[in-house]
């Protein structure tokens, strides 16, 4: 592993040496602090943020400045990894200034090294003039969730010839509008493999397989910390939500029982306390 800070071309070797690419979400300094000690090779600061933080329903809500605020905590614990902001919900659609207006809060702002958004060809305008701006581009395509509405919910993209030849077209197109990379999310092992082995970008997948060149997974779901819904792609290397739970359970019964705090956790002094109080009431 690379004990130096992280950059675009280390990604790029990485694809060519045949490297796998490790990315999760953070949201905040204290995980983004364990992650990057780990030795994580990207952060996304994702807008996830939305679901798995704040509580709505869906990313859609979430807004630039949530963002921005988020992502400036989790540079405060990043050394080594790239880090990247998402681009939230009509962040970036509006029009291509507000997108390099907003894309360059993420890098000015938050300190974040690359943005990412969701997207096929109707964003390709949008990447090149982020990218010609100075501020590298993720894509991701496959299932968008910012969309996910007009892909009838969160389904699996391109199992039919259609839509498999459509996302195919996605992933050449934002790799020639100046992508570094780009998230396949919920398509078919063999889609992904195809896309991976024909760009010359790395490629990172969730629910998409083991063809890709990296792999990203929510951070909450990866501990078992969000038990409201878990994709079936997902691998739960911890449940904490339990333990969690049990500790919680714990000190609750002994504030109750005052066995907490017990002298271990208390401080003490050296003089006697009637001495103190002799010197308050004179
Ligand atoms: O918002 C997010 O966390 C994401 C990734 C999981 C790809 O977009």
């Amino acid at each position: 592993m690379k004990d130096t800070k992280m950059t675009l071309p280390d990604l790029f070797a990485m694809k060519n040496s045949g490297e796998k690419i490790a990315m999760l979400t953070a949201y905040d300094a204290s995980f983004a602090r364990v992650l990057d000690a780990a030795g994580i090779d990207v952060i996304l600061v994702g807008d996830s943020l939305g679901m798995v933080v704040l509580g709505y329903e869906s990313t859609v809500p979430v807004t630039m400045d949530e963002m921005v605020h988020h992502a400036r905590a989790v540079r405060h614990g990043v050394k080594r990894a790239l880090l990247v902001g998402d681009m939230p919900f009509l962040s970036y659609q509006v029009s291509v200034e507000e997108a390099v207006r907003n894309g360059g809060r993420f890098l000015k702002e938050a300190g974040c090294e690359a943005v990412k958004l969701e997207g096929g060809i109707e964003v390709c305008e949008t990447v090149r003039a982020l990218v010609r701006a100075g501020i590298p581009v993720m894509g991701h395509i496959g299932l968008t969730p910012q969309t996910a509405c007009q892909l009838g919910g969160y389904k699996v993209q391109g199992r039919d010839i259609d839509s498999a030849r459509r996302i195919i077209r996605e992933a050449r197109e934002l790799e020639r509008a100046g992508a570094f990379a780009v998230v396949l999310e919920c398509i078919p092992d063999q889609l992904a493999g195809v896309i991976s082995r024909e760009l010359a970008i790395p490629t990172i997948g969730i629910g998409a397989g083991s063809h890709c060149d990296g792999q990203v997974l929510v951070i909450h779901d990866l501990l078992g910390l969000f038990e409201k819904y878990v994709p079936s792609f997902v691998k739960v290397y911890v449940k904490l939500a339990p333990q969690i739970k049990e500790a919680v359970s714990s000190y609750i019964a002994e504030v109750k029982s005052g066995s907490f705090p017990d002298s271990a956790h208390s401080f003490t002094m050296d003089m006697a306390i009637e001495d103190i109080l002799g010197d308050v009431e004179s």
